[in-house]
């Protein structure tokens, strides 16, 4: 398995692009096969999240011509199946958003059940409370749901919980149902405004996303495309806490600062200055910071995907912090990796109280989940000394190029697949 091996101690200091989003980019690629002309969508994350999602839209007949890295071309007409293998929903739970999209466009769609995973249980009973209130029939035959009706109405859908993908998965579904559909307690996260209007550059009649009320006015049908994902403000934040847990001053280029507003205010209330440019954020940190208490909440509240990195930032700041994980149940397991690298940090249910320390050692890490496994290369780069993570598979399901990016921020980082490799790096950084 490839590991990062990393000698922390230096400052991030430079410039760094954002990719597009890889949460919205999953939508939008399912989301084209709803229309039978071609569709383009540009600055798409080369990721292996979106390789395999590509790999099961292909797998269920729809031809995709990779352009480039970040562009894809994707016509749903040739689409002779309405039923996903099982190997793509265990590699890559997102595939459950061909649910929303076979059924919108065929009245019909078999996906298999997608499993917890490791950062929670992860139940998808929002998304088949409003298929049935579109009219569709839902059952789980043998590890299966199989959604068909015979034509879908709109319906007033009141979401029990904000949930991002059963928001976009009915929003999808709606789109081509016969009347209106409301959708209530609706998730606000920009890849949800996203999605929606990408549908609606294909012809598609929906309303206030980005508001907890989404209404949408069933079409026809819908035509083609041409269309660019928004920047990944997971990715940004990743690169904003790194610069705050090494001391550094990193330019984060290609952003939409509205989108970080939740982790720019933490980053200043800890000490840190961030200037906001058009499409850019400035974060420098200069001597120890402070600390705070942070609650994950769903968008624009302080992401659960930047708890991890948060809570790297505030291993070393000076104080106790409290930070409260209110999306996921089960989203602390990288704390163990933080205490051998020296962290204070006690887990009480969803809450994790962290004791600041003046500084981390390295030490060999397991990257745990996807942002959990960015979160420990922070460490990593912040620690006294050289640290291993394992498992980086994790991270690059959600980050392109991490090693290459954050080597140009002046990291000392490579990716490595054995000991004589760690040996030969031990060398050379000394
Ligand atoms: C999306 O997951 C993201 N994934 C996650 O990012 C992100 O952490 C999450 O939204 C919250 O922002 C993608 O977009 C592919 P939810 P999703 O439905 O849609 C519960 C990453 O690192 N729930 O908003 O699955 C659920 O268990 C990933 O990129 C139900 O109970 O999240 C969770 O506790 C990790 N029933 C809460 O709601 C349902 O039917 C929020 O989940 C649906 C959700």
């Amino acid at each position: 398995m490839d590991k990062f091996v990393i000698r922390g101690g230096s400052p991030l200091v430079g410039e760094v692009e954002i990719g597009g989003a890889k949460n919205a980019a999953l939508a939008i690629l399912t989301a084209a096969i709803m229309t039978d002309d071609y569709v383009l969508i540009e600055n798409i994350p080369d990721v292996s999240d979106i390789n395999v999602l590509l790999e099961a839209i292909s797998g269920i007949g729809a031809a995709t011509e990779r352009i480039d890295r970040h562009s894809v071309r994707i016509t749903g007409s040739t689409i002779g199946a309405v039923s996903v293998d099982y190997e793509y929903i265990k590699k890559i739970r997102a595939s459950y958003y061909l649910l929303g999209a076979l059924l919108g466009k065929y009245k019909h769609a078999e996906v298999p059940l997608p499993g917890g995973c490791n950062i929670g249980s992860r139940p998808i009973d929002q998304h088949l409370k409003g298929f049935r209130a579109l009219g569709a029939t839902v059952e789980i035959r043998h590890g299966v749901i199989v959604a068909s009706a015979e034509n879908l109405r709109g319906a007033h859908i009141y979401m029990d919980m904000v949930s991002v993908g059963a928001t976009i998965n009915i929003m999808m579904a709606a789109a081509l149902a016969n009347g209106n559909t409301i959708i209530e307690n609706a998730a606000r996260e920009p890849h949800v405004v996203d999605t929606a209007n990408f549908l609606n550059s294909m012809g598609a009649n929906i309303k206030g996303a980005g508001t907890d009320v989404i209404r949408i006015r069933g079409v026809e049908k819908l035509h083609k495309s041409e269309y660019m994902i928004v920047p990944d403000m997971i990715e940004a934040g990743t690169y904003m806490f790194a610069a705050a847990a090494t001391r550094g001053d990193v330019l984060i280029k290609n952003v939409i600062p509205k989108h970080l507003e939740a982790m720019t205010a933490k980053l200043v209330e800890i000490g840190c200055e961030v200037e906001e440019f058009d499409d850019a954020v400035r974060v420098c940190a200069k001597g120890r910071l402070g600390r705070t208490h942070v609650k994950t909440l769903p968008y624009p509240g302080f992401p659960t995907d930047m708890q991890p990195q948060i809570s790297v930032v505030l291993s070393l700041a000076q104080g106790t912090s409290i930070v409260t994980e209110s999306i996921f149940e089960n989203r602390f397991k990288y704390v163990d990796e933080l205490a051998c690298m020296g962290a204070s940090i006690k887990v009480e249910g969803n809450t994790a109280i962290i004791d600041g320390i003046a500084n981390l050692t390295g030490a060999r890490l397991c990257a745990p989940d996807l942002r959990a496994g960015a979160a420990l290369v922070i460490a990593g780069l912040a620690a006294e000394g050289v640290s291993i993570v394992d498992d980086i598979v994790y991270i690059e399901r959600g980050y392109e190029d991490f090693d290459q990016k954050l080597r140009l921020l002046g990291a000392e980082i490579e990716k490595v697949s054995d000991e004589r490799e760690i040996r030969k790096f031990r060398l050379r950084v000394g």
